[in-house]
């Protein structure tokens, strides 16, 4: 039997990998086999796109390039990783999917929908995840928490606050659209409840 597939999403600073831990501590609770992965990357190729990717000293890439580069390490992570996993009945959790680059690259970038629509029905082969967790908040929460952080800013963690707002505003859109697929979770809230209503949407697929 095929495995799921849940995808994870969210604006900086919405706290994914403190939740990612609690999915995986979930699944192994469940005895349910998964792998976590995270894009851009997830693969030894598609790591040192993501580099190319996030180096602030790329600043001034292209958004063709950028959104093209985003595939790539797409197609890789997919055909090498995912599917695979997927077929041998695992259940892959990805740190962000597609919807991140309607976000980012369409929403924050500028770029159509179309456009990546394209790309989309090129490289996915048809799969889309069974579940995508959105952990949506206030962007200046979600910046204050980025900042709070030691470690340097990458490439995108360098943007303006609009460019978060704009992509905020896609993925609930997005959400609104495909309500069935798209779960938003409030991560504004406590540690406890944002685990809680995670553990209640894994319920709900592990039961269907
Ligand atoms: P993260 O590991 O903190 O989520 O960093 C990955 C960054 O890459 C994040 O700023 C979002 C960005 N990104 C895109 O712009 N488009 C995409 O398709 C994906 C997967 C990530």
């Amino acid at each position: 039997m095929k495995g799921k597939f849940i995808s994870i999403e969210g604006i900086e600073g919405a706290g994914k990998s403190t939740q990612m831990s609690v999915i995986s501590e979930y699944l192994d609770t469940h005895q349910i086999p998964h792998i976590i992965t995270r894009e851009p990357g997830g693969t030894p190729l598609a790591e040192e796109i993501r580099e190319i990717l996030l180096k602030p000293r790329q600043s001034g890439m292209h958004i063709d390039t950028e959104l093209l580069l985003m595939f790539a390490a797409r197609a890789e992570h997919l055909n090498t990783k995912i599917l695979p996993a997927l077929n041998a009945g695992q259940w892959v959790i990805s740190d962000r999917f597609i919807d991140a680059t309607f976000a980012y690259q369409g929403g924050g970038r500028g770029v159509t929908e179309q456009r990546i629509q394209m790309l989309a029905d090129w490289t996915l082969q048809g799969l889309m995840p069974d579940l995508t967790l959105l952990f949506d908040l206030p962007v200046a929460t979600g910046q204050q928490r980025v900042h709070q952080r030691a470690a340097a800013l990458d490439r995108f963690e360098q943007e303006k606050i609009e460019f978060f707002e704009k992509i905020r505003h896609c993925y609930l859109q997005r959400a609104k659209q495909a309500p069935d697929r798209l779960h938003v979770i409030d991560a504004s809230a406590s540690l406890i409840s944002v685990g809680t209503a995670v553990r209640a949407a894994l319920d709900k697929l592990r039961l269907t």
